[in-house]
């Protein structure tokens, strides 16, 4: 089979080195991927938001199956795009990728479906979010409503917080058009978990847990991110939390979509919070999360093509996913800036070493997010520039393969967080 995958971030270089092992796969093309990735398949430039070019890319190769990597291009419609042409995808249309594109349709779905979750209200209007906000005394959250990277919201503390959130969200537009409109919901305290699963339409296959680090800093301290690391499985998501997960949000979730014929094939990811009322949804994502993609790569064991296959042809019911038992620990390099500034604003441009010898570290994996060639050489191009990814007996284990790898990595202002991985428990 040929396949196009799309994106190029770490979680396409998870995906790319683990479909390349699919013997299914008989070629691979990445749009527009990044340099970790030549050795697995063959670069086209075209960028993942060019959904007429993808489109084309894909008829030209003659691609069997596309699988879309970032939330950006099914929010712009490129499954329907491809299906019209009938291509196969993975991946939800772009009515399914709006339970993550518009956090105001999402939080009405939960709500039509008594999905738990904070519960809050969604504003076009910046007057009544404002008078909204200034009849509250509890600690509230401002999502900006679109796509924003995974930093379009604000934990507040106290109503003044609340107010300048919605000020600097819907008046000072900081995350763009994303902030047009916001939901507005009570803050909710526990720890928080991904659940992913692939969803085929009909039926749900839950993924192993990962738990991921929003916060730039160690001990879950400053402004959110993308995500600076990650770890599966995930101790705190036991049978009987997952149980009522798929009882009381996927299941409903699927039937919702079914009666209001979205179609989605593809990655559900739910974002939940463990609060001391039960697990309740702080958002869903119409993709794999990155970073918890690349150490639930690690751990598959199963064809990871043959899975999406199964998704995008209705037939996950055949499907059995086998995992490696043990503890995959993935520790994201970061750009100096990074958490703190605005992508644009980030340092980027400057030369990374020692990536030979972090590699050859035993049951280590480095995928490469935000780097670039430049001059032959290998720099740092995004916020995100690596995802160290290691597997071990035990989480102090893998913990301390990632450390010995990142300790032979060098760029000038790499941060990154040391304590990822450290609250685990369990083995
Ligand atoms: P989201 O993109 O909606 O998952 O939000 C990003 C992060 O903000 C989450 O991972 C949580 O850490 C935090 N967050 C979102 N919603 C809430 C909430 N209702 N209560 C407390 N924290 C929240
Ligand atoms: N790691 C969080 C996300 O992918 O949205």
């Amino acid at each position: 089979m040929k396949i196009l995958l799309i994106g190029s971030g770490g979680r396409e270089h998870a995906l790319a080195w683990k479909i390349k092992q699919s013997p299914l796969c008989t070629r691979l093309f990445i749009a527009p991927g990044n340099p970790g990735m030549t050795s697995l398949g063959e670069l086209l430039p075209i960028k993942a938001n060019d959904v007429m070019g993808l489109v084309k890319a894909a008829a030209d190769v003659a691609a069997d199956l596309v699988v879309v990597g970032p939330e950006d291009p099914l929010a712009m419609g490129l499954a329907d795009a491809l299906q019209e042409k009938k291509i196969k995808v993975f991946g939800p249309s772009k009515a399914g990728a709006a339970l993550e594109a518009d956090k105001a349709f999402s939080k009405k779905m939960m709500r039509d479906a008594s999905i738990p979750t904070a519960e809050g209200r969604a504003f076009s209007n910046f007057k009544a979010a404002l008078a909204f906000v200034e009849t509250r005394i509890e600690p509230l959250v401002v999502k900006a409503a679109g796509l924003a990277k995974g930093k379009g919201v604000i934990v507040c503390n106290d109503p003044v917080e609340a107010i300048d959130a919605v000020r600097n969200i819907m008046e000072k537009k900081v995350f763009g058009d994303a902030g047009n409109s916001v939901v507005i919901e009570e803050r909710l305290e526990g720890p928080e978990v991904s659940l992913l699963a692939f969803v085929d339409g009909t039926n749900a296959y839950l993924l192993e847990g990962a738990q991921d680090h929003k916060r730039i800093g160690d001990n879950d301290t400053g402004p959110n991110t993308g995500g600076m690391g990650a770890y599966s499985p995930a101790p705190l998501l036991t049978d009987h939390v997952l149980e009522k997960v798929e009882r009381e949000v996927i299941v409903p979730l699927m039937d919702s979509l079914k009666r209001s014929e979205i179609d989605f094939r593809g990655i559900l990811y739910t974002g939940l919070m463990l609060t001391a009322g039960g697990p309740k949804v702080l958002e869903f994502n119409a993709r794999f999360g990155d970073p918890e993609c690349q150490p639930l790569m690690m751990r598959l064991k199963s064809d990871l093509v043959e899975v999406m296959l199964a998704t995008v042809e209705q037939k996950l019911d055949q499907i059995t996913l086998k995992w490696d038992p043990r503890t995959a620990v993935c520790v994201v390099l970061a750009s100096e800036g990074y958490g703190w500034k605005s992508d644009d604003q980030v340092t980027k441009g400057v030369e990374i070493t020692g990536l030979d010898a972090a590699s050859k570290q035993p049951d280590v994996m480095i995928f490469h997010g935000g780097t670039a060639m430049k001059s032959g050489k290998l720099v740092t191009s995004g916020g995100r520039v690596l995802g160290v990814t290691a597997l071990g007996d035990s989480v102090p284990d893998a913990r301390a393969k990632a450390a010995a790898a990142i300790e032979k990595i060098h760029f000038a202002g790499m941060q990154w967080r040391k304590d990822i991985g450290a609250k685990a428990k369990g083995k």
